[in-house]
């Protein structure tokens, strides 16, 4: 359940929540939101050891830019809302993402390496250059999504082309193409 909610920075965190304050602040959707956009996320950062764990599962992190971030192992399960976040070069390494939402969402480099995506909404999603080893995609939904330069099993490549549609808003790359479906 529990995971890390670490700045990549070494830089010194201005505040440091104690758990139980951290956990409060994540507790409310929509609060949590509105207090990501007021940038709480750093305090909620300590450097040097001992990052504030915890989970996100099922928070609104709509539009919120994480590429501080590392997300590695984290419970992002229960429709984590990543619309239109930007995850770039993110690390979501084994992260358990079932049905999160990561709709326009910008995975560009970001490792999704052992993670399991199961039921996740990548619609206009861009993945470019995303690393997916051992990562799950069952029952994912992938319209619009652009997979360029992501090197995919080719049994996974497969399922991905078997639901494969649309054309990403941002790139203009046809699902397909960036699938290189047959
Ligand atoms: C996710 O966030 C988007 C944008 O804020 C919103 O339109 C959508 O309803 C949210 N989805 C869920 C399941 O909360």
């Amino acid at each position: 359940m529990a995971f890390a909610l670490r700045q990549s920075s070494q830089e010194p965190a201005p505040l440091a929540l104690p758990r139980h304050l951290a956990a409060g602040l994540l507790a409310v959707t929509s609060a949590a939101a509105l207090s990501l956009a007021a940038a709480p996320l750093p305090a909620l950062a300590v450097s040097g050891g001992g990052g504030v764990s915890e989970s996100l599962a099922g928070k609104d992190l709509t539009g919120q830019d994480l590429r501080k971030f590392k997300l590695t192992k984290g419970n992002l399960r229960k429709v984590t809302n990543f619309t239109n976040a930007n995850l770039e070069g993110v690390s979501l390494f084994g992260s358990l993402s079932e049905g999160a939402i990561f709709k326009g969402a910008n995975l560009r480099n970001a490792d999704l390496e052992s993670g399991n995506y199961e039921f996740a909404d990548f619609t206009n999603a861009v993945l470019e250059g995303a690393f997916v080893n051992n990562a799950q995609f069952v029952k994912v939904t992938i319209t619009g999504s652009d997979w360029t330069d992501v090197i995919l099993r080719k049994d996974i490549q497969k399922e991905l082309c078997a639901i494969a549609d649309g054309v990403n808003p941002t790139t203009g790359v046809a699902t397909r193409d960036s699938l290189l479906c047959p």
